[in-house]
């Protein structure tokens, strides 16, 4: 089974992460099985080859989509989402923009939902501080999916992937 990572970066970190989440993936199950995609570049139908994907999002500009995806935002409408496992991580500043923390997360997740993709990776949110977010669900208890904070906890990066990345190769039956 191969994973298609799809991610959107304005300033890289984003795309670091998706580095860094297909290094861990390949550790855990013993190979590399993520193939790497910036949607700036790819077309997001190629979801449509994946049975299985990880998306990576960052928030800008006061809750906006990162601008990669905004441009190609209507294409998801063309994608089947249907039978497919999907694991969201998305970046954002929880003290710099604690009012709008992973919006862009949030966004991609309700998008996806509503044409019938199954979750995989949801993520506690303990250990951040933030006023409010749009990527909270079971009872405002749980990230939609991984959060990563480079602004204010890069050291953090490192051990909160590996955890996710055990959790969702569990959840999806790789180990
Ligand atoms: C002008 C500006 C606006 C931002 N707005 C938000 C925001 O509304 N919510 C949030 O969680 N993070 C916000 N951020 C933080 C970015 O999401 C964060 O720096 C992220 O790591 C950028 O990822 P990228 O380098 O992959 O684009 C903002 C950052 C900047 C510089």
């Amino acid at each position: 089974m191969r994973i298609g990572l799809f991610y959107g970066s304005s300033t890289c970190y984003t795309e670091m992460a998706a580095e860094k989440i297909q290094r861990t993936i390949a550790n855990i199950v013993g190979k590399n099985i993520v193939d790497l995609f910036n949607v700036k570049h790819e077309p997001l139908l190629t979801i449509n080859n994946y049975t299985t994907v990880i998306l990576g999002i960052p928030t800008w500009d006061f809750g906006k989509i990162q601008e990669d995806w905004d441009e190609n935002w209507n294409e998801l409408n063309d994608i089947n989402f249907n039978g497919k496992n999907i694991a969201l991580y998305g970046l954002g500043d929880q003290e710099g923009y604690a009012e709008w923390f992973l919006d862009a997360m949030g966004y991609l997740h309700d998008h996806i939902q509503a044409q019938g993709g199954t979750f995989v990776g949801y993520w506690p949110n303990k250990g951040y501080t933030f006023e409010a977010s749009k990527a909270l669900t079971r009872n405002k208890q749980f990230f939609v999916g991984l959060a990563l904070d480079d602004d204010n906890q890069f050291e953090l990066t490192d051990e909160r992937i590996n955890n996710w990345c055990q959790l969702i190769c569990k959840e999806l039956g790789l180990v």
